[in-house]
Protein backbone atom coordinates (compact mmCIF):
# COMPACT_ATOMS: atom_id res chain seq x y z
CA UNK A 1 0.00 0.00 0.00
CA UNK A 2 1.24 3.27 -0.22
CA UNK A 3 0.53 6.96 0.55
CA UNK A 4 -2.14 9.65 -0.57
CA UNK A 5 -1.50 13.50 -0.89
CA UNK A 6 -4.98 15.36 -0.66
CA UNK A 7 -4.85 19.04 -2.08
CA UNK A 8 -7.55 21.39 -1.84
CA UNK A 9 -7.26 22.86 -5.82
CA UNK A 10 -6.00 21.98 -9.02
CA UNK A 11 -3.72 24.25 -8.84
CA UNK A 12 -1.84 22.52 -5.91
CA UNK A 13 -1.00 19.83 -7.96
CA UNK A 14 2.63 19.92 -9.33
CA UNK A 15 2.69 21.54 -12.63
CA UNK A 16 3.14 18.30 -14.36
CA UNK A 17 -0.19 16.76 -12.74
CA UNK A 18 -2.11 19.25 -13.59
CA UNK A 19 -0.82 19.47 -17.27
CA UNK A 20 -1.76 15.60 -17.26
CA UNK A 21 -5.15 17.14 -15.98
CA UNK A 22 -5.87 18.96 -18.99
CA UNK A 23 -4.75 16.52 -20.97
CA UNK A 24 -7.42 14.68 -19.52
CA UNK A 25 -9.73 17.71 -19.64
CA UNK A 26 -8.87 17.74 -23.95
CA UNK A 27 -9.62 13.70 -23.89
CA UNK A 28 -12.65 13.48 -22.81
CA UNK A 29 -14.08 15.64 -25.57
CA UNK A 30 -13.72 12.06 -27.22
CA UNK A 31 -15.84 10.64 -24.88
CA UNK A 32 -19.13 8.69 -26.61
CA UNK A 33 -21.32 8.60 -23.17
CA UNK A 34 -24.84 8.83 -24.62
CA UNK A 35 -26.42 7.35 -22.00
CA UNK A 36 -24.97 8.33 -19.21
CA UNK A 37 -24.10 11.77 -20.12
CA UNK A 38 -20.84 11.24 -17.85
CA UNK A 39 -17.78 12.31 -20.08
CA UNK A 40 -14.34 10.76 -18.54
CA UNK A 41 -11.09 11.71 -19.62
CA UNK A 42 -7.65 9.66 -18.61
CA UNK A 43 -4.01 10.38 -19.75
CA UNK A 44 -0.79 8.78 -18.70
CA UNK A 45 2.49 9.43 -19.26
CA UNK A 46 4.72 7.02 -19.76
CA UNK A 47 8.39 6.35 -18.95
CA UNK A 48 9.71 7.12 -22.33
CA UNK A 49 7.92 11.16 -21.69
CA UNK A 50 4.58 10.07 -24.39
CA UNK A 51 1.43 10.93 -22.80
CA UNK A 52 -1.51 8.60 -24.00
CA UNK A 53 -5.09 9.79 -23.40
CA UNK A 54 -8.82 7.95 -23.40
CA UNK A 55 -12.01 8.51 -23.15
CA UNK A 56 -15.37 6.72 -22.32
CA UNK A 57 -16.98 4.66 -24.78
CA UNK A 58 -20.61 3.58 -24.11
CA UNK A 59 -22.86 0.81 -25.69
CA UNK A 60 -26.82 0.09 -26.12
CA UNK A 61 -25.81 -3.20 -24.58
CA UNK A 62 -24.65 -1.22 -21.20
CA UNK A 63 -22.07 -3.94 -20.01
CA UNK A 64 -20.33 -3.27 -23.33
CA UNK A 65 -19.06 0.17 -22.21
CA UNK A 66 -15.50 0.91 -21.60
CA UNK A 67 -14.18 3.23 -19.03
CA UNK A 68 -11.65 6.18 -20.21
CA UNK A 69 -8.76 4.54 -17.70
CA UNK A 70 -8.65 1.42 -19.58
CA UNK A 71 -9.03 2.74 -22.87
CA UNK A 72 -5.96 4.65 -22.07
CA UNK A 73 -3.80 2.07 -20.30
CA UNK A 74 -4.42 -0.53 -23.27
CA UNK A 75 -4.12 1.56 -25.57
CA UNK A 76 -0.83 2.30 -24.59
CA UNK A 77 -0.19 -1.07 -24.28
CA UNK A 78 -1.08 -1.35 -27.61
CA UNK A 79 1.17 1.20 -28.88
CA UNK A 80 4.02 0.80 -26.81
CA UNK A 81 4.29 -2.10 -25.55
CA UNK A 82 6.53 -2.60 -22.37
CA UNK A 83 7.05 1.01 -21.79
CA UNK A 84 5.94 2.04 -17.75
CA UNK A 85 3.33 4.03 -17.03
CA UNK A 86 4.31 6.53 -14.79
CA UNK A 87 0.79 8.35 -13.33
CA UNK A 88 -2.50 8.64 -14.99
CA UNK A 89 -4.95 11.31 -14.26
CA UNK A 90 -8.64 10.90 -14.63
CA UNK A 91 -11.47 13.56 -15.18
CA UNK A 92 -15.13 13.50 -15.67
CA UNK A 93 -17.51 16.23 -16.69
CA UNK A 94 -21.61 15.78 -16.02
CA UNK A 95 -22.70 16.49 -19.59
CA UNK A 96 -19.30 16.65 -20.86
CA UNK A 97 -19.42 20.33 -19.67
CA UNK A 98 -17.68 22.37 -17.08
CA UNK A 99 -17.09 22.01 -13.73
CA UNK A 100 -14.71 18.90 -13.09
CA UNK A 101 -16.54 16.20 -11.10
CA UNK A 102 -15.47 13.41 -9.41
CA UNK A 103 -13.85 10.76 -10.97
CA UNK A 104 -13.32 8.19 -8.84
CA UNK A 105 -12.26 5.36 -10.64
CA UNK A 106 -14.41 2.13 -11.12
CA UNK A 107 -12.89 -1.03 -9.07
CA UNK A 108 -12.32 -2.95 -12.51
CA UNK A 109 -9.94 -0.08 -13.43
CA UNK A 110 -7.99 0.00 -10.41
CA UNK A 111 -7.73 -3.34 -10.49
CA UNK A 112 -6.47 -2.78 -14.15
CA UNK A 113 -4.04 -0.61 -13.02
CA UNK A 114 -2.92 -2.74 -10.10
CA UNK A 115 -2.23 -5.51 -12.93
CA UNK A 116 0.04 -3.02 -14.71
CA UNK A 117 2.26 -1.76 -12.07
CA UNK A 118 2.61 -4.90 -11.39
CA UNK A 119 3.81 -5.77 -14.92
CA UNK A 120 6.05 -3.50 -14.35
CA UNK A 121 7.68 -3.50 -11.01
CA UNK A 122 7.26 0.44 -10.62
CA UNK A 123 4.86 2.52 -9.20
CA UNK A 124 2.11 3.83 -11.22
CA UNK A 125 0.77 7.46 -9.37
CA UNK A 126 -2.92 8.25 -10.16
CA UNK A 127 -4.55 11.81 -9.75
CA UNK A 128 -7.99 12.52 -9.45
CA UNK A 129 -10.92 14.38 -7.63
CA UNK A 130 -12.36 13.14 -4.85
CA UNK A 131 -16.37 13.27 -4.06
CA UNK A 132 -15.12 16.29 -2.15
CA UNK A 133 -13.87 18.17 -5.00
CA UNK A 134 -10.39 18.23 -3.29
CA UNK A 135 -8.08 16.45 -5.31
CA UNK A 136 -5.93 12.76 -4.90
CA UNK A 137 -2.72 11.90 -5.57
CA UNK A 138 -1.83 8.32 -4.90
CA UNK A 139 1.66 7.25 -5.04
CA UNK A 140 0.97 3.84 -6.69
CA UNK A 141 -2.13 2.21 -8.18
CA UNK A 142 -1.91 -0.73 -5.28
CA UNK A 143 -3.06 2.11 -2.97
CA UNK A 144 -6.34 2.26 -4.41
CA UNK A 145 -7.31 -0.75 -3.74
CA UNK A 146 -6.35 -2.81 -0.71
CA UNK A 147 -6.42 -6.65 -0.16
CA UNK A 148 -6.32 -6.75 -3.67
CA UNK A 149 -6.70 -9.82 -5.48
CA UNK A 150 -3.35 -10.43 -7.94
CA UNK A 151 -1.27 -13.59 -8.91
CA UNK A 152 0.37 -13.82 -5.97
CA UNK A 153 -3.25 -15.04 -4.68
CA UNK A 154 -3.00 -18.18 -7.96
N1 LIG B 1 -16.54 5.63 -16.24
C1 LIG B 1 -15.22 5.78 -16.57
O1 LIG B 1 -14.88 6.08 -17.73
N2 LIG B 1 -14.29 5.58 -15.60
C2 LIG B 1 -14.57 5.19 -14.33
O2 LIG B 1 -13.67 4.85 -13.58
C3 LIG B 1 -15.96 5.19 -13.87
C4 LIG B 1 -16.99 5.28 -14.91
C5 LIG B 1 -17.55 5.79 -17.29
C6 LIG B 1 -18.22 4.52 -17.68
C7 LIG B 1 -19.54 5.03 -18.21
O3 LIG B 1 -19.38 5.36 -19.57
C8 LIG B 1 -19.79 6.29 -17.42
O4 LIG B 1 -18.55 6.66 -16.85
C9 LIG B 1 -20.83 6.17 -16.32
O5 LIG B 1 -20.55 5.11 -15.49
Amino acid sequence: MGNFTILDTLEDLEPGDQQLVQAAVKASAQAYAPYSQFHVGAALLLDNGVIVTGANHENAAYPSCMCAERVAIYAAAAQYPGMSIRKLAVIALRGGVAPLVSASSCGPCRQVMLEFEHRQNTPMEVVFQAPDNRWVKTSTAASLLPFAFSKDNL
